[in-house]
């Protein structure tokens, strides 16, 4: 006879029909449900929600199911601010409160140091949470597409839709299709009225968005840049191709009705990879740059710039990792993986040299200009591979530090580069990371070396499951 729970796991077929209580969150945002132990994952529910979906997926140790009604919702659930909730990829937890959103961010921190990391008793405070839930993205980057998907409401509106043109955000899973947004709440408000103008501009003008499979057409992307704490605001055309008469009248259209726009790019990217980086870059006018502020200090960013997206909250977690640096006036910092020098120069200040560390030659060059403009003269930054460059020369020819920070991109740190901090073992150790997985992993491999004393969570994305998180680390006696 089959246990209990054979009989409830045999129940979760695909393609059946189940009723479930939420849990909490788990993974990538999605929500974590169990019967008799055996789990099943709901994208779209809330921890306290009661819930009928129906089983798309059946692995050994667990399942996935689509929401179909929420039967009984949790408490934790809000009214969504967008209209495209539910089908656009760009913000998973609108539906969720956002002191919900923090603790979740909290927990899911917590469980990767535990699971990736090893980390049993790790010390996690409670996420640092924006001031500012909506409109707080500094860049965003639209796509264009002949291949124009339609939302549930607008397929039951019975209306007729041209499928050929749209210029939105891609939805979630969905490589060729793209939502056509009127509105989206992440960046200020100027920006969806700069998307739909340009929507309208293009239409009227016969342009033709880039269709995916062929390969052909001249829009591919719309990226909007606002400064958070100056008046800045670039937008950057990505087409496949450098037509200056589509150029100047685009922007005799951008001049006219948003004088608030103080410069326009256009990249050129005539190759197939869905990229808004291009072979080329042409400055239609203004300065083709825009400045924005973290603390005192102003930096400059380019259109292909890497630059933290939420000003605000970049900055509580630069404040954060400086805490946790204990820095001192005699102190030689590393910051490895350092891009345009910000985490670099705003410690400046506080210590005796800075020597940064990063891949891309123009971020490099973003990072000397940026520390002159502000009058910094103690950093020193190196471009190349990590996984190459830091080796005992590298520490030879600038010196051992006394305190490394590191902002690895979201794969983490390359095994060389753990090794290496493993034989310097700088007295303070300072691990900041868009991604806890691989900072617990990498920890992982440093735990001989080093104890996890706190992990502070940042929230930078507000509404989405992403979090930033600063670890300090204790070095062993
Ligand atoms: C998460 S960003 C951090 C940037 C900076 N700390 C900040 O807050 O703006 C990671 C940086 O690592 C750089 N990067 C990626 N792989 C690298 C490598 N192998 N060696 C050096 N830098 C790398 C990227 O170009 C990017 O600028």
């Amino acid at each position: 006879m089959l246990s209990t729970r054979h009989r409830t796991r045999n129940d979760v077929k695909r393609g059946t029909e189940i009723e479930l209580d939420i849990e909490k969150f788990a993974d990538r945002g999605k929500s974590l449900a169990r019967r008799d132990g055996y789990v099943v994952f709901v994208a779209g529910a809330v921890p306290g929600d009661r819930v009928r979906a129906r089983v798309f997926k059946r692995k050994k140790t667990y399942a996935e199911a689509r929401l179909l009604e929420v039967l009984t919702p949790s408490p934790l659930r809000v009214e969504p601010r967008c209209r495209y909730f539910g089908t656009c990829g760009g913000c998973k937890w609108q539906h969720v409160a956002y002191a919900a959103q923090l603790e979740a961010k909290q927990q899911s921190v917590r469980e990767a140091f535990v699971h990736q990391g090893g980390f049993e008793d790790v010390s996690v405070r409670p996420t640092l949470g924006a001031e500012q839930i909506y409109g707080y993205r500094n860049k965003m980057e639209f796509s264009f597409s002949a291949d124009r998907w339609l939302t549930p409401e607008e397929i039951a509106s019975g209306e007729s839709f041209d499928t050929g043109f749209a210029l939105g955000l891609h939805v979630p899973g969905n490589f060729y299709k793209v939502l056509d947004l009127h509105e989206c709440h992440l960046p200020p408000a100027p920006c969806g009225e700069i998307l739909n103008a340009t929507r309208r501009f293009a239409r009227q003008q016969g342009w033709a968005p880039w269709d995916v499979r062929r390969h052909t057409g001249f829009l591919r992307h719309l990226v909007l840049r606002q400064a958070a704490k100056t008046d800045d605001l670039m937008v950057n055309l990505v087409t496949n191709g450098y037509d200056p008469d589509r150029m100047a009248a685009y922007a005799g259209m951008l001049q006219t009705q948003f004088p608030a726009v103080t410069t326009l790019v256009n990249t050129v990217n005539t190759g197939v990879a869905q990229t808004a980086f291009g072979e080329a870059m042409h400055t239609i006018y203004g300065p083709g740059v825009i400045r924005d502020r973290i603390g005192p200090y102003t930096f400059e960013i380019a259109a292909n710039a890497f630059f933290q997206t939420n000003t605000a909250q970049a900055e509580r977690l630069y404040e954060v990792a400086r805490d946790a640096a204990e820095l001192r006036p005699s102190d030689l910092v590393y910051d490895l993986y350092c891009g345009a020098g910000t985490i670099s120069i705003f410690v400046a200040v506080h210590v005796a040299h800075v020597v940064g560390v990063e891949l891309v030659q123009e971020a490099v060059d973003n990072a000397r200009a940026n520390a002159a403009a502000n009058g910094i003269t103690n950093c020193t930054f190196r471009s190349g591979d990590l996984m190459r460059m830091f080796t005992p020369e590298f520490v030879r020819a600038h010196g051992r530090p006394d305190v490394l920070i590191t902002d690895p991109p979201r794969a983490g740190m390359h095994p060389k580069v753990v090794e290496q901090i493993a034989r310097l073992r700088p007295e303070r150790f300072v691990y900041v990371s868009c991604n806890p997985q691989t900072q617990a992993r990498d920890l992982r491999l440093l735990a001989d070396h080093y104890a996890v004393e706190v992990v502070q969570p940042v929230d930078l994305f507000p509404h989405t499951h992403h979090i930033e998180s600063v670890a300090k680390l204790r070095r062993r006696s």
